[in-house]
């Protein structure tokens, strides 16, 4: 029975993967910032196969070093050892450009999106080389082939340098554990979370423009269809430096290409 972590796991993509993972057969350490969030989130994986796997939630702030060390060691007591690990908390930028941003804005959504990720590896690396095996999985996002946008500087930054830093530390793990210890990522494309219309901790909600929502309504999906795809593919994958990707360049031009067909709309 493997035993997966994931971090920002108390909403989102992240509980999403949580409930897939234990509905596979998975036992599963949640983690947020958000208490009643994980509180909430628990009580739903407690329906889940309860006879044959088990949840635990442990409250972890990603930009903590203490946090992420105390989430690994009491995944370790409590299920032995850690097949997965994904590094999922993220915060999305205000939507405004660099030269209008606080300091303290830009501040947290480095050490979020960024540190955070950076941390979480770190930590799961060492001890998943103390166990032999473990895979480490780093969400990519707007940003990560390039792209840019006014509004979206900065996410785009930690996310181009999650790529670089995932794809870096998969070399690492080849040279320094002969891929033993397994580093991937995850390229979910558009999903429609909370995440998309609020950033700094949920005090400022973004307006989407009408341009922004028709792109979302072609490329866009729930983050249940998401984890579905992703999650047999992470529990599956033998390969270091491996790439879990929903949205392709394939799928994207699948989606605009029947686009005039296309009913969907997120935001009625
Ligand atoms: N929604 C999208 O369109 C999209 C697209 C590509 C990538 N992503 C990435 O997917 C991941 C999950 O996004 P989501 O859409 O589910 O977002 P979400 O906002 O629904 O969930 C993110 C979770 O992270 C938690 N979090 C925030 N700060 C934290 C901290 N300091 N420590 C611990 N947890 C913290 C939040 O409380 C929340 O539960 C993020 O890394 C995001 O960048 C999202």
């Amino acid at each position: 029975m493997k035993t997966v972590v994931i971090t920002g796991s108390a909403r989102g993509f992240g509980l999403c993967q949580a409930k897939k993972f234990k509905e596979l057969g998975c036992n599963v350490v949640i983690s947020d910032i958000n208490e009643a969030n994980l509180e909430k989130a628990l009580a739903e994986l407690n329906k889940i196969k309860p006879d044959t796997t088990k949840a635990i939630k442990v409250k972890a702030d990603v930009t903590s070093y203490n946090d992420l060390e105390n989430l690994w060691n009491i995944a370790k007591e409590e299920f032995n050892n850690v097949d997965i690990w994904i590094n999922n908390a993220g915060v999305n930028s205000p939507d405004k450009p660099v030269y209008e941003l606080s300091e303290k804005e830009i501040s947290f959504i480095l050490d979020i999106d960024l540190k955070g990720a950076i941390l979480g590896s770190k930590i799961a690396f060492k001890g998943m080389k103390e166990q032999s095996f473990g895979q480490i999985y780093n969400v990519e996002g707007y940003g990560s082939n390039d792209a840019m946008m006014t509004g979206l500087t900065l996410y785009g930054t930690t996310k181009r340098a999650i790529t670089y830093f995932t794809l870096s530390l998969a070399k690492e793990a080849h040279e320094v554990t002969n891929d033993k210890v397994k580093v991937c990522r995850l390229t979910p494309g558009i999903m429609i979370t909370e995440f998309i219309t609020s950033a700094n901790g949920g005090s400022t909600h973004i307006e989407l423009p009408e341009k922004t929502k028709k792109v979302y309504n072609i490329l866009g999906d729930y983050p249940e269809v998401i984890a579905d795809y992703c999650v047999p593919r992470m529990l599956k994958n033998e390969k270091n430096n491996y790439n879990v990707v929903w949205l392709s360049n394939a799928r994207a031009f699948r989606r605009f290409l029947f686009a005039g067909f296309n009913k969907r709309d997120f935001f009625k």
